[in-house]
């Protein structure tokens, strides 16, 4: 008996060893990335040639929303001679180097947010051989070729199928920027042409993606006149000379045009000290730690670090110096143009995607769009803006071959990862369907017979969810609903702002979500807001400081039914009227663990932004706040000071000097939208006002498909409003200062932000009680930098409360989302702001 085990296990260890020389490595550390890594990488090698003397060395990731369905694509970087390495960690993989001075030790590898990884399973693949990691057994081989790279990678592709069976059914693209557009569109032929004349299972190819393709040199090249003239870089007279004496034709000159000559001299001085991959940023040497392109030495550091190369199973001694770049790789350049390709492939009925940074002056936009427009397919959507959110991100226009031209930003991904990410998503077929996220809605039942069900969307961290704090979120109102944090503020959707047609609002995905590095849950409190519900109609009014005790054991509720989260560090959060709420939620929670609860709330602190905290002192902040910001004259701030004695909102009625002031105030500020007064105030049903947007949301919650998703119980909520203004709440806390008080003594730490041109509940106000605290100041104010651009002003407290402003801000998040993310990103990480 025990030996028949034995010789099982011999039998299993032996199809181990044979399966892992055959199909690669499963990697789960890598040097330099802390912990295990929070996706599936797999390194190896295909031979491929006749006798497979052509080692060809991939990094595939697994897709990290749904593996066996989403689509499989093979990455290929430019060059020739760049690993796809180059990619990975720079354009659109899910892993980055921090990028900080070298000292000898590993650089640093970080997590990504924008990741195509998150929706595709990705073959990096280090080609042509001599490139990356590939390497020959034979040194006398021929060199490589643009048409015979496309039939290696053919093989490849082929081979690394075989090898991965489960993919074949996967839809299948080709994707890379720079120079392998050149090769791409030859690719896909092989490709296809394989499918039809040999190959079983074929490959189930849709088409490619290429970034700012090299198509044919002298035409992208000649194109970069008109775009350095389009971009300001040369002045009118020279290109009006330029294509007079040239006749477009600028890369190859005859000699005895001398005044050409002597022009494209002109250009050439023009532009030298332009950096060409993205002609915004400076040109500076790669060595010095504050130029942009010194992150690339980082990864040459890395690769050719002896622990770094056997954790990748690179085979000793195949390659000496590894170069992001080999410019020494030989390669013979016999495809002139790839426009040929390009119009086999429209034939064939494959589809594409051909994205140009518009800042580039390598591979300018002007000559990418020359090359598809000589193509003669018709426009079948017209030249529009794409947007992120309400914002234009770029300009796309698809044509009849199936073939999309979106513009972003420079020569490579990596200068726009966001956007590119977001392209990509949305040129994926189907993306409307999964989410990119895990999304988990549901009720808890609370109060003595669980009368109230409470409604709550529950996000997990895109990070790393067992370890990342656990936010709660709460929106103000009282009774708005929590929905509204989740797709106009700090998560992962958001609205297309469009006007509604009768269809179910179209929603997008966010770059700014705070759920890249937290658990949230976005709950409907008080009861009778959003999708939350009483089943005891008579039952009393909700108050603030019952709902308080009633979101305490919502939570500890919701923590019994996931236990996993108990031990992530837990902040409470919110905006607008949670600035009541929040404070004492806390102090509930805090004595909740210190009476009764096990296991305890890892309870760290809160976090508020434009918070109500004493109705009073708030409002009469508005009349010092409005002349700080020009919105009243010097003349009436003064009397009014003088008149009212700092109290504008209980005036004694003999005061009649002071209410004629404040009358006065009123007629001035009456035409300002007090939630940012830089924004128009407008009539929230018309599609070009700000406020529209939250219209979008009650189409979209009231329609039936959408709460069957939700899984809202039928019956429960008549017409959902985003904001129900006619829930009753009793307001029984009329001021949250002590419990701020009480809770820096029991030392949570806290954040209070203020958007700085909110006029509802002005920063000026919020300093002033953050001050009546009488904490000492320990870090003074002073800017906090995005970039090195000025943010907005923090000041942090003894008490561990740190104060900023957000510039440009207005009392909700949603005006000024990136900066609040990256806000708290550095505040939940600990990190100076
Ligand atoms: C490789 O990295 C390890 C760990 O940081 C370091 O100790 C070693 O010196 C490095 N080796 C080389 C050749 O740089
Ligand atoms: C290099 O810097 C990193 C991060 O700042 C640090 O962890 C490491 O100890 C430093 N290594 C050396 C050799 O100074
Ligand atoms: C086009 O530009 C590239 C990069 O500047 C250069 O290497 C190449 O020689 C140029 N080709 C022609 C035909 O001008
Ligand atoms: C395009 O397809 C035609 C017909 O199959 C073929 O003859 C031609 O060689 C192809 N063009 C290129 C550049 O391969
Ligand atoms: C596109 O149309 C133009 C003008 O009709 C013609 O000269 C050119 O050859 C066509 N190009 C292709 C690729 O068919
Ligand atoms: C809900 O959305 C579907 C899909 O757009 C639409 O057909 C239906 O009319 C909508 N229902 C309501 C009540 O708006
Ligand atoms: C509404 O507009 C969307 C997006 O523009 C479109 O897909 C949809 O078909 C339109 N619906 C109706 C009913 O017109
Ligand atoms: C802060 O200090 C002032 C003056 O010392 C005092 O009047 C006030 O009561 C103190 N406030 C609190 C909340 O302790």
């Amino acid at each position: 008996m025990a030996s028949w085990i034995f010789k099982l296990l011999l039998l299993q260890f032996v199809l181990v060893l044979i399966q892992h020389a055959d199909s690669g490595s499963i990697i789960k550390y890598l040097p330099g990335f802390e912990g295990p890594l929070p996706f599936e990488l797999e390194t190896g090698y295909i031979g491929v040639g006749e006798q497979e003397e052509d080692q060809m060395f991939y990094y595939f990731i697994k897709s990290e929303g749904n593996p066996e369905e989403d689509p499989l694509l093979v990455w290929l970087t430019g060059g020739p001679g760049c690993s796809s390495f180059s990619g990975l960690v720079y354009e659109n993989g899910p892993l980055a180097f921090k990028v900080e001075t070298y000292n000898g030790s590993i650089p640093t590898l970080v997590s990504t947010t924008y990741s195509w990884t998150k929706v595709a399973n990705i073959i990096y693949l280090d080609q042509p051989v001599g490139t990356g990691f590939s390497y020959s057994t034979n040194p006398l081989a021929d060199i490589p070729s643009d048409t015979g790279s496309a039939k290696r990678v053919n093989e490849f592709v082929r081979k690394w199928l075989a090898k991965h069976p489960e993919y074949f059914s996967n839809p299948f693209y080709v994707t890379g920027n720079s120079y392998s557009g050149k090769v791409i569109p030859a690719i896909v032929q092989e490709i296809s042409n394989g499918n039809y004349i040999c190959c079983k299972p074929q490959i189930n190819l849709q088409g490619y993606v290429i970034g700012n393709p090299v198509t044919a040199y002298d035409h992208d090249n000649d194109s970069r006149i008109p775009f350095a003239h389009g971009a300001a870089l040369i002045s009118d007279e020279l290109f009006e000379s330029m294509k007079r004496s040239c006749k477009g034709s600028y890369s190859i000159v005859d000699s005895l045009n001398t005044e050409c000559v002597k022009l494209v001299e002109d250009y050439h001085k023009c532009v030298s000290g332009i950096y060409e991959e993205l002609i915004l940023k400076p040109q500076c040497e790669t060595t010095s730690p504050d130029c942009y392109t010194y992150r690339y030495l980082l990864s040459e550091y890395w690769a050719n670090n002896e622990s770094v190369r056997r954790a990748l199973k690179v085979v000793k001694g195949t390659k000496g110096k590894w170069e992001r770049c080999d410019w020494s790789v030989l390669c013979n350049k016999d495809i002139k143009s790839s426009i040929p390709y390009h119009m086999n492939n429209s034939i064939k009925g494959y589809r594409s995607l051909v994205i140009s940074g518009d800042h580039d002056l390598t591979i300018p936009f002007v000559g990418t769009q020359a090359w598809i427009r000589s193509l003669n397919y018709s426009i079948t959507e017209k030249w529009r803006p794409w947007m992120i959110l309400d914002q234009v991100a770029g300009y796309t226009k698809t044509y009849a071959n199936k073939m999309t031209f979106a513009t972003g930003g420079g020569h490579t991904l990596e200068y726009k990862p966001e956007e590119n990410s977001i392209l990509f998503k949305r040129y994926l077929p189907g993306f409307e369907g999964p989410l990119p996220f895990e999304l988990e809605t549901g009720y808890i039942g609370v109060g003595e017979e669980d009368e109230d069900q409470m409604f709550y969307y529950f996000i997990k961290s895109e990070s790393n969810p067992e370890e990342d704090p656990l936010l709660l979120w709460l929106s103000g109102g009282p009774g708005c609903s929590s929905f509204t944090g989740l797709v106009y503020e700090n998560g992962p959707l958001g609205f297309k702002v469009e006007a509604y047609n009768g269809s179910i609002p179209t929603l997008v995905s966010t770059t700014y979500s705070w759920t890249k590095v937290a658990n949230i849950i976005y709950l409907d409190q008080p009861v009778g807001t959003g999708f939350s519900y009483s089943k005891n109609p008579l039952a009393d009014i909700p108050s603030d400081t019952g709902s308080a005790k009633r979101v305490d054991e919502f939570l500890r509720k919701w923590l019994a039914k996931h236990p996993e989260y108990f031990s992530n560090p837990f902040y409470a959060g919110g905006n607008s009227y949670s600035g009541k709420m929040v404070p004492v939620i806390v102090q509930e929670i805090s004595n909740g663990n210190c009476i009764c609860c096990k296991p305890q709330i890892r309870l760290q602190g809160y976090v508020l932004g434009s918070p109500v905290t004493d109705y009073d002192l708030d409002r009469n902040s508005r009349i010092q706040f409005a002349h700080g910001m020009a919105l009243i004259s010097n003349e009436l701030y003064e009397s009014m000071k003088r008149t009212c004695g700092g109290n504008y909102i209980i005036v004694d009625p003999l005061n009649t000097e002071c209410l004629e002031l404040i009358k006065h105030y009123e007629k001035c500020v009456s035409g300002i939208y007090e939630n940012l007064i830089l924004a128009p105030k407008c009539d929230l049903t018309s599609p070009d006002c700000h406020s529209y947007r939250s219209m979008l949301s009650e189409y979209w919650a009231n329609n039936e498909s959408v709460r069957r998703a939700l899984k809202v119980v039928e019956g429960t909520t008549g017409k959902w409003e985003r904001c129900k203004w006619s829930l009753q709440n009793n307001k029984d806390i009329k001021s949250s200062i002590p419990y701020h008080k009480k809770n820096s003594i029991e030392g949570y730490r806290s954040l209070i932000f203020s958007g700085d041109h909110d006029m509802l509940t002005p920063y000026v106000g919020t300093q002033d009680w953050i001050r009546s605290l009488n904490y000492s100041i320990i870090d003074k104010w002073r800017p906090w930098l995005i970039l090195d651009q000025v943010a907005g002003y923090t000041t942090t407290y003894a008490n561990k409360m740190t104060f900023a402003t957000v510039k440009g801000g207005g009392h909700t998040l949603d005006y000024k989302p990136e900066e609040n993310s990256i806000l708290f990103q550095r505040w939940i990480s600990g990190q100076p702001l």
